[in-house]
């Protein structure tokens, strides 16, 4: 048995993101604007960029290897980049509603349970060492700096 190394990691990252969200939440309630302006910049930074570690290292082969469950798993990315925008949008407008902040949370905690069931352990399984060390690195550099190691995928 492998460490869970990946997994560890990407959950880590999910709960990071998770908690940005919670403190949204409460700024969104306490109506104070700043906070939720800075939050925001941090979560659509945090999730595009952990979306797009996922689909540049991870979703590939677990779409080789795992078909239609991980073509389902992945077009679930599409709906978070949209609801996102769209929640963003609100957001620029001071449109934003509570009810809809939560739903979206739901959405990305139903997703981050997908994944560490079948993506996370999935992974830690099939990659070895130097691979897995690499897609935790892909984490920390993306999408802020996009060096030339972003554009080597995890290998065996
Ligand atoms: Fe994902
Ligand atoms: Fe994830």
């Amino acid at each position: 048995m492998k460490t869970s190394l990946v997994r560890d990691h990407f959950l880590a990252d999910h709960r990071r993101l998770e908690s940005i969200f919670e403190r949204l939440l409460d700024a969104f309630e306490a109506n104070d604007r700043e906070e939720m302006r800075s939050l925001w910049t941090d979560l659509e930074h945090g999730l595009l960029g952990h979306l797009e570690a996922e689909e540049t290292y991870l979703y590939p082969a677990f779409i080789q290897e795992c078909g239609a469950r991980a073509r389902d798993m992945l077009a679930q990315h599409d709906r978070i980049r949209q609801r996102l925008a769209d929640l963003g949008a609100a957001l620029d407008l001071h449109l934003v509603r509570l009810d809809a902040a939560s739903a979206f949370i739901s959405e990305l905690r139903a997703h981050a349970a997908e994944e560490d069931q079948f993506l996370y352990r999935w992974a830690d399984e099939r990659f070895e060492a130097s691979g897995r060390q690499r897609l935790v690195g892909a984490l920390s550099y993306l999408p802020a700096d996009r060096g030339p190691a972003a554009s080597q995928p995890a290998t065996q």
